[in-house]
């Protein structure tokens, strides 16, 4: 992909959190100040475009629950079949004799994914459920 061409612009605030940010950039190894930053607007962005439903995102989504549990295998299989547009891999992990992990990779409209998330989380006998969120990798520059 072609990078977009750099903006220049200034900034003020208050010099203790310029040295705050300046030493957080160190600590995590950033070549500079402005790629700090332009990383927290990119997180930003990811959350906000994660509160507005018609944005496409992708992220994936965890599950943890007893595979020894009434119906629990086919009800999230159902789930998933359901929403075979929107969910583009599994894993399944078998964690000890009881558990099961599951990680989807998941791809669509914000409120789609975080609908067939909600199912997915809500279902009896899941035992912890997450969402993360992350860009398609479109929206922004380098
Ligand atoms: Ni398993």
């Amino acid at each position: 992909m072609k990078t977009p061409p750099l903006c220049r612009f200034s900034l003020s605030m208050a010099g203790d959190l310029v040295a705050q940010l300046d030493a957080m950039a160190r600590t995590k190894g950033y070549a500079n100040r402005s790629k700090a930053v332009a990383d927290m607007v990119r997180a930003h962005l990811v959350d906000h475009h994660a509160q507005a439903g018609n944005r496409d995102i992708a992220g994936t989504i965890t599950l943890v629950y007893d595979h020894h549990k009434r119906n629990i295998q086919a009800l999230l299989t159902d789930i998933q079949h359901d929403h075979g547009n929107l969910i583009i891999a599994a894993m399944h992990v078998h964690l000890d004799p009881h558990h099961c992990m599951e990680v989807l990779a998941v791809r669509g409209r914000a409120q789609a994914v975080k609908q067939v998330a909600d199912r997915l989380i809500a279902a009896k006998g899941v035992k912890h459920g997450k969402l993360t969120v992350t860009t398609t990798g479109k929206d922004f520059g380098n």
